[in-house]
C-alpha cells in the first residue's frame, strides 16, 4: 500500500489478536485507526462491520482489516455494502489474489481460525499485494 493508512476492527472473539495486528502494522510504520472493540466484552459484530465499511466507502480509508471468531459474520455484513469487496483469509494465497484479481478492499480473518503467525503472514501479503486491473477491473465491474 503506498497509503500507509489503515483501519482495524474486532469483535470480542478477534480482539486479542486485533491488538497484535496493530502493533504488527505499526511496526511496519502504517497508521492505524482502531475502532474497537476495546474489550473483552461481547459485542456484535454487524455494528463494528458497518462502521469500518462506512469509513471506507466515505474515503477515509482505502482499506481495512475486521476480525471476528471465524471472520465470516464480518464479512457477510461488510459485503452486503456497494464498492465493498470483502475476503475471508485463512491463508496467505487466498490474500494474495484478493488483492490481484478482486482489488479486495476489506481483509477479514477469524481469531479462532488462524494462529498470531499466520495472520500477520496473510497481513502482510495482503498489504504488500496491488490490483492487476485490466481484465480482472472490466470483471470488477460487471459485478454492480
Ligand atoms: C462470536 O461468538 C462469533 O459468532 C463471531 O465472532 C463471529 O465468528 C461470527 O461470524
Amino acid at each position: 500500500m503506498k497509503n500507509k493508512s489503515i483501519i482495524i476492527g474486532s469483535d470480542h472473539a478477534g480482539f486479542q489478536l486485533k491488538n497484535k495486528i496493530k502493533s504488527y502494522l505499526e511496526e511496519l510504520e502504517f497508521s492505524v485507526t482502531d475502532i474497537g472493540c476495546y474489550t473483552e466484552e461481547s459485542v456484535d459484530y454487524p455494528v463494528i462491520a458497518k462502521e469500518l465499511v462506512q469509513k471506507i466507502i466515505n474515503n477515509e480509508f482505502e482499506r481495512g482489516i475486521l476480525i471476528c471468531g471465524t471472520g465470516i459474520g464480518m464479512s457477510i455484513c461488510a459485503n452486503r455494502f456497494k464498492n465493498i469487496r470483502a475476503v475471508v483469509c485463512s491463508d496467505t494465497t487466498s490474500a494474495k489474489y484478493s488483492r490481484l484479481h478482486n482489488n479486495s478492499n476489506v481483509l477479514c480473518f477469524g481469531a479462532r481460525i488462524v494462529g498470531e503467525s499466520l495472520a500477520k503472514d496473510i497481513c502482510n501479503i495482503w498489504i504488500n499485494t496491488e490490483f492487476e486491473g485490466n481484465r480482472h477491473q472490466k470483471r470488477l465491474n460487471l459485478i454492480d
